[in-house]
């Protein structure tokens, strides 16, 4: 034990040293060697008991297709009654067409292909690695640098246990009287390779980083063509969610916990792979809202450009399960049929080559669309 905390202690001085160099990739692995005495608590679905396991374990799931929530740090159902008595409303009609249309009008293409060869140039983007810190950093950085000047926009980090920060870009609302209220549009930042977790590489292009740029567009067109809503409006890059939805539940727990009400949370996670049957926006149907659901499709049908399709995803398949545990109506848009969708997610081959950025540019579209017209309070 004593052992184990002293190298602990130096592996994270050396690693200060060293960040940049190719002694890097041991000391990432040294870390993950040091972590496997620990056990973690994991649930695969929602009507079995969780169970402890190790991170080798973990891994073997990600390997296998079995998705699980690491509920460690969260192991009781949140106790808030706030989100069982408070229910938002949620719209059936898109009515700010004016609006909405000009954001989408100035989304371009462009800055989505540049930040994403960048995003995928770091050696991988997981969550406890050396590189997922970087990249985490890398990413804040452009975030700042779209909303530098706007006073109403701000942009922070959200610390986690380990290096990699989610990050959290927020539209105050213009009705202080909603100000405790709040819309979100998210995405994951972080990357993974299932063979090799903590040390392979991992570009992680369509996982996530698809939906990383395509919100990142989203908010990118809505800071510099005066997008102001009545209610907040907050974009997040969650890290973490490859080990299982870690950084969106520490976010989702903390804004239960402070009373914040989200009424609608929309998660982008894969939006870059057009499928064997053409070009479709999937709308995931399991483990989502109904009736934010049945809004999207609306969306879809005034602002997308390609028609929706409904599929499945599964238990825990990505960070909107993390809202919807905590109470709050969650939705979820892939890149195609799950089924059809890309094949060489979480391996080295995840890489731009395969990807369309229009294909990306119309859940931007649609991200659009559900920022501005949730924004708006009606009745
Ligand atoms: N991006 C995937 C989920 C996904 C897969 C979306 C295929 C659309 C099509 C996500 O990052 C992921 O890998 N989820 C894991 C579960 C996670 C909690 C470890 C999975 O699907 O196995
Ligand atoms: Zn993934």
């Amino acid at each position: 034990m004593k052992f184990l905390s002293l190298s602990l202690l130096s592996i994270s001085a050396l690693s200060t040293l060293v960040s940049a160099s190719p002694l890097a990739a041991s000391i990432d692995q040294l870390r993950v060697s040091a972590s496997e005495t620990e056990r973690r608590l994991i649930q695969i679905s929602e009507d079995s008991p969780a169970k402890w396991m190790t991170e080798s374990d973990k891994e073997s799931l990600l390997r296998a297709g079995i998705k699980f929530m690491d509920i460690t740090e969260y192991p009781e159902p949140s106790v808030s009654s706030l989100s069982t008595e408070w229910q938002p409303f949620i719209p059936v009609k898109a009515e700010y067409q004016d609006e909405v249309l000009p954001f989408i009008g100035n989304l371009t293409t462009d800055t989505m292909k540049a930040n994403l060869q960048e995003f995928t140039s770091f050696y991988n983007r997981y969550y406890k690695s050396s590189y997922g810190a970087k990249s985490c950093r890398w990413l804040i950085q452009q975030i700042r640098d779209v909303a530098k000047g706007y006073n109403h926009v701000s942009v922070n980090e959200f610390k986690h246990s380990w290096d990699q920060f989610s990050i959290i870009a927020r539209f105050e609302g213009s009705n202080k009287d909603l100000n405790d209220e709040l819309v979100i549009v998210g995405a994951h930042q972080d990357s993974v390779n299932m063979w090799m977790p903590s040390f392979g590489r991992s570009p992680g292009a369509d996982d996530d980083g698809s939906g990383t740029v395509t919100i990142l567009e989203a908010f990118r067109s809505l800071v510099h063509n005066g997008f102001k809503p009545e209610r907040p409006v907050e974009f997040h890059w969650y890290s973490g969610e490859e080990a299982g939805l870690l950084g969106s539940q520490a976010v989702s727990r903390a804004y239960e916990q402070e009373g914040k009400k989200v009424v609608a949370m929309l998660q982008n996670d894969m939006t870059g792979y057009v499928g064997a049957k053409g070009p479709v926006i999937g709308i995931v149907t399991d483990h989502v809202d109904e009736k934010l659901t049945d809004f999207l499709k609306t969306l879809v049908d005034n602002y997308a450009g390609i028609p929706y399709t409904l599929t499945k995803c599964g238990y825990a398949c990505s960070d909107h399960a993390s809202w919807r545990k905590v109470g709050f109506p969650s939705a979820f848009t892939i890149e195609s049929a799950f089924e059809d969708s890309n094949q060489h997610i979480h391996t080295t081959g995840d890489t731009i080559d395969k990807l369309s950025f229009d294909h990306m540019k119309e859940f931007s579209k649609v991200a659009v669309g559900f920022s501005v017209e949730l924004s708006h309070v009606r009745k």
